[in-house]
């Protein structure tokens, strides 16, 4: 779907946009190159701390890709070589390349990421406090210049019903409802790529199954890519339909979500609720340590 037609489809509304959907699922996207690639990057914080040893991962047009692992491992700092953020936090790729279709994006300011069309939805929420949620939605329209904004507002709301109901300052919202409008304030950039870093945590289940389910219909029906950042492997392979594992800065697995669900010591370490207790997946006997990136 070429971007003019993917905006008029967004600005349409949700209710006609089912036809939109077959055009960009995953299956058919996977044939050709990737939406978003990234290839063997490094990454180092103030200069000397290297944080991601040789990523690889791609993320087809269309797809929900997943990318999991536990604290530490490095996976906002990946979104943020993608979205450009690294640089505000004195963080740099330092090999290795990111290709956003088909172009190289990192050492781009990440103003500049966002009009390409990749826009972050940080962890933690961040949005601001003192502001209404129609305020923040605004913020999210930044790079846009034209008259639609209005329109996608009311989308987002139909995504999301309950900002509507709330109208007073954003800082009031409860932590599920927080998530949602970073979300709809995501989407108000009408991105092409959404990376999205752990929308489920502080969520209860129940709210965790809501705002997940609202992510795979942005998906279907807007054709937006989404690459997701989750702890929550179960809740993340549920919607996603390919994920990576990484530990300590590298991918050590990746599969389909159905194979990552099936896989033995994806199930004992990531879906199992081994919780602390869990050893190190790369130590795993069992565990064949894939050298295609290599
Ligand atoms: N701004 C920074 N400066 C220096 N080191 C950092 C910075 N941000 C992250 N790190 C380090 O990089 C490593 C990876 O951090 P990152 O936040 O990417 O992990 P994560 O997988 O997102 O973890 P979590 O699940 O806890 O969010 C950690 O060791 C962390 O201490
Ligand atoms: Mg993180």
């Amino acid at each position: 779907m070429g971007e003019v037609e993917a905006h008029s489809t967004i600005s349409a509304g949700i209710k006609n946009m089912t036809e939109a959907t077959t055009i960009n699922r995953p299956a058919a996207a996977a044939q050709t190159a990737p939406l978003l690639n990234v290839r063997n990057i490094e990454v180092v914080y103030d200069k000397v701390i290297l944080v991601l040893r040789g990523l690889s991962l791609e993320v087809p047009k269309g797809a929900i890709v997943a990318l999991l692992g536990a604290n530490g491992a490095g996976k906002s700092t990946t979104l943020k070589a993608i979205s450009g953020l690294l640089k505000t936090e004195d963080g740099e790729v330092i090999r290795g390349e990111i290709l956003f279709d088909g172009e190289r994006i990192n050492g781009i300011d990440p103003d500049k990421i966002v009009r390409r069309g990749i826009f972050q939805v940080m962890e933690g929420r961040r949005i601001i406090a003192d502001m209404t949620s129609i305020e923040n939605l605004k913020l999210g329209a930044f790079t846009r210049t034209d008259k639609e904004i209005a329109d996608d507002i009311d989308m987002v709301f139909r995504y999301f019903p309950r900002l509507k109901e709330r109208t007073g300052l954003a800082g009031y919202l409860s932590g599920g409802e927080q998530q949602m409008l970073a979300i709809g304030r995501a989407l108000m950039a009408r991105p092409k790529v959404i990376l999205m870093d752990e929308p489920s945590m502080g969520l209860s289940p129940l709210l965790v199954k809501e705002v997940f389910s609202i992510i795979k219909e942005i998906n279907r029906d807007l054709g937006v890519t989404i690459l997701l950042v989750e702890q929550n492997a179960r809740a993340a392979l549920s919607v996603a339909s390919h994920g990576y594992i990484m530990e300590q800065g590298k991918v050590v697995l990746d599969g389909t979500a159905g194979e990552l669900r099936d896989n033995e010591d994806v199930k004992e370490f990531y879906l199992g609720g081994a919780g602390d207790q869990r050893k190190s997946f790369k130590n795993l006997k069992s565990f064949k340590r894939r050298k295609r990136w290599l």
